[in-house]
């Protein structure tokens, strides 16, 4: 028997409360089952039929849903299933004691990090049904109790880092958990230290600002008018006006870009950003 057919594999989901953790989940196992052989299960705070606010504000019940969430996992690995954890999974702690569940199986896991800004979370929050929001109190805790996975710990890796426009590489996540094989630094955020992550927050989240700015001033402005952003000294000069989908395109390939070309001070993506726009429009 060829040795990856028996290993179980993990993938642990983590990311703040409404950041698109479950439906990641979703495409992973969509994925799984298109192009591989294996069951795949995802164990889940829906699983257990729990009100989240509710056990978000009681440190004994978070406990206990954490608890029976890490022994469902164990359940699982003992089949021959592809397992994933979709929760906030926010505590180092935790995710240490998942690794060592794993390490004792000898089997491969990796974490899959949905990185939001908390006005994006929020506002998924917003638009969610009734009994799956989040209060702001509890989200407010979470997101300030959340303690970002860092590649350099042997528990957190490996990590991918996946912003909301991304899309999975399902590729490189089947072959670190299927061939055992780690994803190559250019496609994902693998091996990058946790300024890192905190550059692509940044960039995520300063890049929404400035699309947001340039959208509403094009409804009083004229084509060739100067457009003030957030965070930048040069100003946005557009020749003509440009729709949702088409800045929404460009920031997309901004933000490739700037993924395999970081910069030290995240100061200046802002500026970068005007910079890139105004080539790609002159
Ligand atoms: C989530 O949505 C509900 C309903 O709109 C709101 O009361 C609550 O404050 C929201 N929470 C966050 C974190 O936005
Ligand atoms: C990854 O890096 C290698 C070597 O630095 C380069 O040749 C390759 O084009 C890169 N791949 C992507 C997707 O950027
Ligand atoms: C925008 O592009 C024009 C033409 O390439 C250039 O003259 C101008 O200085 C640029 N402005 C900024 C802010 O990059």
């Amino acid at each position: 028997m060829v040795a990856y057919l028996v290993i179980m594999p993990l993938v642990v989901i983590c990311g703040y409360p409404c950041s698109g953790k479950t439906k990641r989940a979703e495409e992973l196992k969509e994925y799984f089952h298109r192009n591989t052989e294996r069951k795949v299960y995802i164990v889940g705070d829906s699983a257990l039929g729990v009100e989240r606010n509710t056990v978000y504000a009681d440190s004994q019940k978070e406990k206990e849903v954490r608890a029976s969430l890490k022994a469902e996992v164990e359940r699982k690995l003992n089949k021959d299933d592809v397992v994933i954890l979709d929760s906030v999974n926010y505590i180092k702690g935790y995710r240490y004691e998942l690794f060592c569940l794993i390490k004792h199986a000898q089997t491969p896991h990796c974490l899959v990090y949905c990185l939001t800004s908390d006005e994006q979370s929020s506002s998924w929050n917003r638009s969610r049904n009734p009994d799956e929001q989040y209060s702001q109190d509890i989200f407010d805790a979470l997101v300030q109790r959340f303690e970002a996975p860092d590649s350099r710990n042997r528990w957190d890796s490996p990590l991918f880092t996946i912003l909301k426009d991304d899309n999975l590489p399902f590729e490189s996540i089947s072959d670190a958990l299927l061939k055992r094989r780690a994803p190559p630094p250019n496609q994902s955020t693998q091996s990058q230290p946790l300024t890192s992550v905190n550059f692509l927050y940044e960039l995520d989240k300063i890049t929404q600002e400035v699309l947001m700015e340039i959208f509403n001033a094009q409804k009083t402005s004229v084509p060739g008018d100067f457009i003030s952003v957030p965070g930048a000294t040069e100003k946005v000069e557009l020749a003509k006006r440009i729709n949702m989908a088409e800045l929404r395109k460009l920031r997309r390939q901004f933000i490739s870009y700037s993924k395999m070309h970081p910069i030290e001070n995240t100061a200046q993506i802002a500026n970068m950003f005007v910079q890139y726009l105004n080539k790609s429009y002159h």
